[in-house]
């Protein structure tokens, strides 16, 4: 199979359309047979659930090309039974979670050309998402909906690839307690678009969110879960109202079983982030991404980077996502 001829390293993390994509129908209660297909664009009435009262959810994940040239997707089961999760939340029907997985590989087989390979430092992104299709006028959810996996290849999320990037406390909310945070509902994400472009208008990377209940705690930020380093342990905020995200949950195993860290998953207080010595940003866009400040209404935290920690973290991670070192029993779902 012949690659498609694109300047994979300069990928950035944008969308890209590519040649196929997989869609299932729920309608009377049940999920049609679903398929692939050629048509990237949507159509649905004016009044569909989504468009009126964002019934929706999503997924991020990543096929890689393997050392030994096998395309391999990272931990698919847990992408489903998060987005089950989500649509449970959301009011929405659970897409079996065997056929999530199908999905996702048939949308990778159909879309092999666009899988960038082995040492390029780019990946094939996968979306799978789901919305509420049918016009709904009162508040209530849709009763049809539609399953959807696309795929594009992206580089590195943050510009400038993976310099240390630059935080800032954020003064808006994520999350409500009870709400949603917890979930892969797309309304989280249109809650902190505002912040977003605040926060790069003031020449910061990405937001830190507080709890917003007692607002002294660190929950994590708009597109990944944060990592902390002091001496040999590794320590990630606890919380109810963040998404468990499967780069941070992976990681712990990875500190624990590989580099033999000590992992300590609790509240993170915002009046202690001076005392590490490194941070990081993880999840499927992110991977792990170090950061080299936080600013906290003019006080600035330092971190050092790409430091010795995240940096073996970052290797044993992607060097298991590569095929390079041998991954925990069902880490690898092999493609072809
Ligand atoms: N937190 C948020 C808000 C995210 O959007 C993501 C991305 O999926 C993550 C954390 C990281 O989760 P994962 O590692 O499962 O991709
Ligand atoms: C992902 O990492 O897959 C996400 O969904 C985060 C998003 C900000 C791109």
């Amino acid at each position: 199979m012949e690659k498609k001829n694109i300047d994979w390293s300069s990928l950035g993390f944008a969308y890209v359309q590519t040649d196929m994509r997989y869609v299932s129908n729920y309608k009377n209660g049940a999920w049609d047979d679903g398929c692939l297909t050629d048509q990237a664009n949507v159509t649905m009435s004016e009044c569909a659930c989504v468009l009126q009262y964002a019934q929706t959810c999503f997924e991020g994940m990543k096929a890689y090309t393997t050392q030994d040239g096998h395309i391999v997707c990272f931990r698919p089961d847990l992408n489903a039974q998060r987005m089950a999760a989500s649509c449970r939340r959301l009011k929405m029907p659970v897409f079996p979670e065997d056929r999530f997985v199908k999905a996702v590989v048939e949308t990778v087989r159909a879309n092999a050309a666009w899988v960038p390979p082995y040492g390029s430092g780019a990946s094939l992104y996968l979306r799978p998402f789901m919305f509420g299709s049918d016009a709904i006028i009162g508040v209530k959810p849709a009763t049809e909906f539609q399953f959807r996996v696309f795929a594009t290849p992206v580089g590195p999320y943050f510009k400038g690839g993976i310099k240390p990037l630059k935080l800032r406390i954020c003064d808006y909310d994520r999350a409500a307690p009870r709400g949603t945070g917890h979930v892969k509902a797309g309304l989280n994400y249109a809650m902190s678009l505002y912040a977003i472009v605040d926060a790069h208008e003031q020449g910061y990377d990405e937001n830190v969110y507080l709890d917003s209940g007692s607002r002294t705690f660190i929950e994590e930020t708009g597109g990944a879960n944060i990592v902390f380093i002091k001496g040999n342990t590794l320590v990630t905020p606890k919380s109810d109202t963040i998404l468990p995200s499967i780069t941070r949950r992976s990681l712990v195993q990875v500190a624990k079983d590989y580099l033999g860290m000590e992992v300590e998953e609790r509240e993170v207080a915002l009046s202690e982030i001076g005392d590490f010595t490194e941070c990081g940003l993880c999840g499927t866009a992110a991977v792990i991404s170090p950061v080299g400040t936080i600013v906290d209404h003019g006080k600035e935290i330092h971190y050092a980077g790409f430091g010795p920690t995240i940096q073996k973290l970052y290797d044993t991670l992607t060097g298991i996502q590569m095929g390079r070192i041998p991954a925990p029993e069902g880490w690898i779902e092999v493609i072809e």
